[in-house]
C-alpha cells in the first residue's frame, strides 16, 4: 500500500532548527527506506496561546543544507494556511494518554501533535515514521493512534542524541542563556541517579520520586518541577511499585524554558 512502485518511504517530521538528533533519524530512515522524506512544520496546533509558537526557533536555510548533506529525496514545507484552511475544524485526541505527564501542564499540546502527525502520514503516506524517544509521550500516542486508526504506518523511535554532558538536545535548548545551559544536565543526572537507584533494589515510586526531587532541588536555576517519578511505560499511570519495565521521567522548567526527558529503566 505504501509503497512507490515496490520502493519503501521513510518519514521524519520535525518542526525544524535541526540538531543531531533530528539527523540521527534521518540517517535511519535512509538505512530502512528507499526514499527518504522530511517536513519541517511549526505547527501552531500544538502551542498554547500562553507558548512560544512567534519565538520558536526557525534556520530554514541552514536546516536545507543539512537535509541536502544527507541526501534526503524529498522536503516537505507544508504551508500554515493549506494545513489548516479556514473552518478548519477535525482534531485527534488520544485519550487519556494525552492528560498525563507533559498534557497535564500544556493543555491540548497532544491533540495539536496527533492531528498534525495524522495529516502528514495522510499526505506523505509513509512506510515508516521516525520519532525520538526523547518526547516519549509524544511516541507512545502516535503509537495509539496509529492502531486505533489503522493507519498502516510503522512507527519507529529512536534513541534521544545527548550533548556531551548527558543534557537531551532539543531545538529549545537554544533559548538558554549560559549558566542556565550548564546547570541543564542536572536533569540528565537526576534521571540517572534514578535509575541507579532503582536497580540497586529501590522499589517504591515515593522514594525515588524524593530522591529526584531533592536532585533538581539542588540547582537553584530550575525555577519550576513540573514533574519527576515512575510511570508505566504504555498507560504513562504514576506507578506504586517498581518492576519490570518502567520509564523514569521528568520536566522542569530553566527560567521560561521548559525541559523535558525520560529515561526507561528494565529491572
Ligand atoms: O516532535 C516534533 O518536532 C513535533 O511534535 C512533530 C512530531 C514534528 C509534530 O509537529
Amino acid at each position: 500500500m505504501h509503497l512507490m512502485k515496490g520502493r519503501t518511504i521513510g518519514f521524519v517530521p520535525t518542526m525544524g532548527a535541526l540538531h543531531e538528533g533530528h539527523l540521527s533519524l534521518i540517517k535511519r530512515a535512509k538505512m530502512e527506506n528507499d526514499i527518504t522524506v522530511a517536513s519541517i512544520f511549526v505547527n501552531p496546533a500544538q502551542f498554547g496561546p500562553t507558548e512560544d509558537l512567534e519565538k520558536y526557533p526557525r534556520d530554514i536555510e541552514n536546516d536545507t543544507i543539512k537535509l541536502r548533506r544527507h541526501e534526503i529525496d524529498i522536503l516537505l514545507l507544508p504551508d500554515r494556511n493549506l494545513m489548516y484552511t479556514n473552518g478548519f475544524s477535525t482534531y485527534i485526541n488520544v485519550d487519556p494518554l494525552s492528560e498525563k505527564l507533559c498534557g497535564m501542564f500544556r493543555p491540548g499540546h497532544f491533540k495539536g501533535v496527533a492531528t498534525v502527525v495524522a495529516k502528514l502520514l495522510n499526505i506523505v503516506s509513509p512506510t515508516r515514521a521516525y520519532f525520538g524517544q526523547k518526547d516519549f509521550q509524544q511516541t507512545v500516542i502516535i503509537k495509539r493512534m496509529v492502531k486505533d486508526l489503522n493507519l498502516g504506518v510503522d512507527i519507529v523511535v529512536c534513541p534521544t542524541i545527548r550533548e556531551h554532558d548527558g543534557l537531551a538536545m532539543s531545538s529549545r535548548n537554544s533559548y538558554l542563556d549560559g549558566e542556565q545551559r550548564k546547570a541543564a544536565p542536572v536533569l540528565y543526572r537526576c534521571l540517572n541517579k534514578a535509575s541507579d537507584a532503582i536497580k540497586s533494589g529501590i522499589i517504591n515510586t515515593e522514594q525515588i520520586k524524593e530522591l529526584m526531587t531533592k536532585a533538581l532541588s539542588d540547582k537553584a536555576l530550575i525555577t519550576q518541577i513540573d514533574y519527576a517519578s515512575v510511570y508505566h511505560p504504555e498507560t504513562l499511570e504514576e506507578i506504586k511499585e517498581i518492576k519490570g519495565e518502567v520509564l523514569i521521567a521528568a520536566a522542569v522548567r530553566i527560567g521560561d524554558t521548559r525541559l523535558i526527558d525520560n529515561m526507561p529503566v528494565n529491572l
